[in-house]
């Protein structure tokens, strides 16, 4: 069986998507988890985009071992020095450089001739080469490119030091066959093909990134790259975890595996839905909570007399219900530890009291706390940690059909005093986001409101999430609760703790800077 590399973006291009933005300790969060996952290379972001990039490309190349830690870099050599800085702690300092080499982008974008693009790819390569013990170059847009032009800058990159070529489908657009041919077409003609690795990035703009990575493996790539659940720029990019169960489900036909611990899809796939606030729709493959439904009465039928009537991937093989000991008012301390630990979060002393304390309020309202209750709770303590300027204390909403809603919210402001007002608004969500405002000042405009229950049942949790731009920064904020109107307060009070710290200069990550 042939190994397949796998290199998980969804710290980069992931992050490129719109409204998406995690901060400095959700960047580590998600690192940790991609390790446990067992992905190859870790691409944790674009060093010299930003301070906030570089400082958390540097932590977790720091701090991970199981991956290889990588940073993106133009082909320049300020980008190339600055990403050395920050990887080079790393156990395998990786770095990934990247310029658009089709018509379009060589003469639009980049203002360059295919030569210049040419020169200056040899140019980075080596300069890299200098530094990193691996390197990686793509080709931009490769889908579109010339042919014969990418044969010509491969072989010359490859002869520079580059081990590994990324033809990425930068745009999303070319249908199993062309990339196929892509592919192999690259492995004959460039003559020192067999010194590199291929890789394939596929997005998914035609609803086709999945089917295109799997094609280009066929083809011989043996690296395959992607984020979690898809998250990425427009349609996103392809879903790791689907390429990888289709690679074991169809191990018969693809001849190709990757060394990720597939049981641990469902818990990363949660943990990237909660932190980048896009919501998995039910129907996705591998990791939609409609997965492993079966609704119908015949299926249901046949899946009881035999799952594999109708079942292809069991709810195991991906981690969905493993290890769900359910938690109750009656569980301590030494339980409540044991948990958080096997579902990956490292929490210190005091971080535990607290989250201990918030899982005893919430066992005493709902009968069975699941494993999604506490990845919740723990996401919000992380989502808070370090952003603590404002604290929801108490909240009291007046709403009937015929009256004005009224809000009136308790907060304990930066300096620990405890302030009160009240306000109304058009609904009760309104009427507390009103209130909040006039109590902290600035303007805040909502741009996204999402609400969803964890696991089922009528005493389920309470998650929200906001999108909203706060003075002049775009900040995300979440927020858990029993109550939709107090996940509600605390989502927006977090997206405003959020704002706050990034214009102290405390969280550099706002400096978000798209490729
Ligand atoms: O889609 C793309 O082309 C990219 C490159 C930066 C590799 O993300
Ligand atoms: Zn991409």
């Amino acid at each position: 069986m042939r190994k397949v590399n796998v290199f998980d973006t969804t710290l980069r291009d992931g992050e490129q998507a719109p409204g998406v933005n995690f901060n400095f300790d959700e960047k580590m969060q998600i690192a940790s988890q991609l390790e446990r996952l067992g992905v190859d290379i870790i691409e944790a972001g674009f060093p010299a985009s930003s301070n906030g990039s570089f400082e958390s490309v540097k932590n977790i190349a720091d701090t991970v071992k199981g991956s290889s830690v990588t940073g993106l870099s133009r082909t320049v050599t300020k980008d190339i020095d600055t990403a050395w800085e920050a990887l080079k702690g790393g156990e395998e300092p990786r770095l990934h450089i990247f310029i658009g080499t089709s018509p379009i982008h060589m003469e639009h974008k980049l203002r360059m001739t295919p030569e210049q693009v040419i020169e200056n790819s040899v140019e980075a390569v080596k300069h890299a080469k200098k530094k990193f013990p691996h390197v990686q170059w793509s080709a931009e847009d490769a889908c579109r490119s010339d042919l014969d032009f990418l044969v010509k800058i491969i072989e010359k990159v490859i002869d520079a030091g580059a081990e590994v070529i990324n033809l990425p489908d930068t745009v999303g657009y070319v249908t199993q066959d062309e990339i196929r041919r892509l592919f192999r077409y690259i492995k004959e003609n460039v003559p020192n093909s067999d010194k590199a690795i291929l890789s394939t990035h596929c997005h998914d703009d035609l609803g086709m990134a999945t089917a295109n990575s799997l094609a280009a493996l066929e083809a011989g790539a043996g690296q395959v790259e992607g984020t979690i659940n898809g998250i990425g720029e427009r349609a996103g990019n392809a879903s790791l975890e689907e390429i990888a169960v289709a690679l074991k489900i169809r191990n018969d036909y693809y001849k190709a595996e990757t060394g990720l611990t597939l049981n641990e899809i469902k818990r990363t796939s949660t943990m990237i839905s909660k932190l980048s606030g896009m919501m998995v729709p039910s129907n996705k493959a591998v990791v939609g909570d409609n997965a492993f439904a079966h609704e119908s009465g015949i299926h249901q039928d046949g899946v009881l007399k035999n799952s594999s009537t109708y079942e292809i991937i069991t709810p195991d093989l991906v981690g969905v219900n493993a290890n769900r000991m359910v938690l109750g008012k009656l569980s301590g301390l030494h339980a409540f530890k044991n948990k958080i630990e096997s579902l990956g979060y490292q929490a210190s002393e005091e971080e535990l009291k607290k989250v201990f304390k918030e899982f005893k309020s919430l066992a005493d309202k709902k009968s069975e706390i699941t494993d999604e209750d506490i990845m919740a709770l723990m996401s919000e303590e992380k989502a808070g940690e370090s952003v603590s300027y404002y604290e929801v204390q108490t909240l009291q909403v007046n709403y009937g059909t015929t009256n004005i809603p009224t809000a009136t919210v308790t907060l304990k402001n930066p300096d620990g005093e405890t302030i009160q007002d009240a306000a109304t608004g058009s609904g009760s969500v309104e009427a507390v986001y009103q209130t909040i405002e006039r109590m902290i000042g600035g303007h805040a405009d909502l741009k996204d409101y999402r609400i969803q229950s964890i696991t089922g049942g009528r005493d389920a949790l309470a998650e929200v999430y906001v999108l909203m731009d706060y003075e002049g920064e775009e900040v995300s904020g979440r927020g858990t609760a029993n109550d939709v109107l107090e996940a509600s307060a605390r989502a927006y009070i977090n997206a405003i703790n959020r704002a706050l710290n990034y214009q102290d200069g405390r969280d550099l990550q706002a400096e978000k800077v798209n490729v």
